[in-house]
């Protein structure tokens, strides 16, 4: 697990919170990684006094872990209510057709996660998506198209 256990265990007992759980724990080395190598799940198990049985069925009823490191972009196109009004169909597809994806995934060489957000919280900029979490509005499916292809080179 070579750099990757001193990071699970800080995350682990950096928690501040009064009531550290199974849950809790798992969702600090979440954050910290991006995703939940099976090396947490071993840590977080002798951090609590759990079974990683225990720890297993925890993180597996939780819909938004994932379990593969993230690829190197993260890219996710608004569908909300006002982005679709204005034409995300049309951006969603563009973008899906850059990246060669037909829905949310990963790319397979693991350039590219692709999501869709229920609100990017900028309405008012509508279409939206996010680059890396960085925002970006008012896209036409071929604004968003150029914004890929310059991602990816
Ligand atoms: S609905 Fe798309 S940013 Fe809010």
């Amino acid at each position: 697990m070579d750099g990757l256990k001193p990071r699970i265990v800080e995350a682990i007992h950096r928690q501040t919170q009064a009531t550290v759980t199974i849950l809790s724990s798992l969702l600090a080395v979440h954050d910290e990684l991006g995703y939940m190598p099976k090396e947490a799940v071993e840590e977080v198990a002798a951090f609590k006094g759990a079974t990683i049985n225990d720890v297993w069925a925890v993180a597996s009823f939780y819909p938004n872990f994932r379990f593969d490191p993230p690829c190197q972009h993260h890219v996710e196109v608004c569908w909300g209510a006002s982005c679709h009004l204005v034409g995300a169909m049309p951006v969603i597809e563009q973008v899906l057709a850059a990246i060669g994806l037909e829905g949310e995934g990963d790319t397979p060489d693991g350039l590219v996660s692709f999501r869709l957000n229920t609100c990017l919280g900028a309405c008012a900029q509508a279409p939206v998506m996010s680059i890396d979490h960085h925002l970006m509005g008012r896209l036409s499916p071929e604004s968003a198209r150029a914004k890929i292809d310059g991602l990816l080179g």
